[in-house]
């Protein structure tokens, strides 16, 4: 029963960590999933409305086209800056600031930051 009892601890986490490399990728597709939907999504991003991007239809021009996303935005915190609050960068940006205000969650603006960078 003990020697049963140690190899379940011993063995245990090592099999745990086998699998967690395939959650992880998942974990990422879903959330690449939920920044688009969310940003597509006119009753929240509505980034649309502004931005040209992906396979969006009916772009508006407001805003500089979403392309090249990684090149442009090395740095994913800046990326997020831009998303959460414009207004800091720019005060004079119309662009809503999503986090800050609330229109979306901190979650859905990581979600929308790892989508971008797919683009
Ligand atoms: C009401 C129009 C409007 C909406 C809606 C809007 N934006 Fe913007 N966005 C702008 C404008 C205008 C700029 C130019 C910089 C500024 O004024 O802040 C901009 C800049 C950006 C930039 C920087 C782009 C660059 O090339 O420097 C990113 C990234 C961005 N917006 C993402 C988004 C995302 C993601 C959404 C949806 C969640 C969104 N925007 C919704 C108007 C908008």
């Amino acid at each position: 029963m003990l020697k049963r009892i140690a190899v379940v601890v011993l063995l245990g986490p090592l099999l745990m960590l086998a699998p967690t490399a395939g959650l992880v990728a998942n974990a990422d597709e879903a959330m690449v999933a939920l920044g688009k939907e969310v940003a597509f999504d006119r009753r929240k991003g509505n980034c649309l409305s502004c931005h040209m991007m992906d396979n969006g239809s009916l772009p508006g021009n407001q805003g500089p086209a979403l392309v090249a996303m990684k090149a442009r935005f090395p740095d994913r915190e800046v990326l997020r800056a831009q998303i959460y609050n414009p207004l800091e960068k720019n005060p004079h940006s119309i662009m809503p600031p999503f986090g800050l205000h609330g229109i979306i969650s901190e979650k859905e603006v990581d979600a929308i930051v790892d989508y971008l960078l797919t683009l």
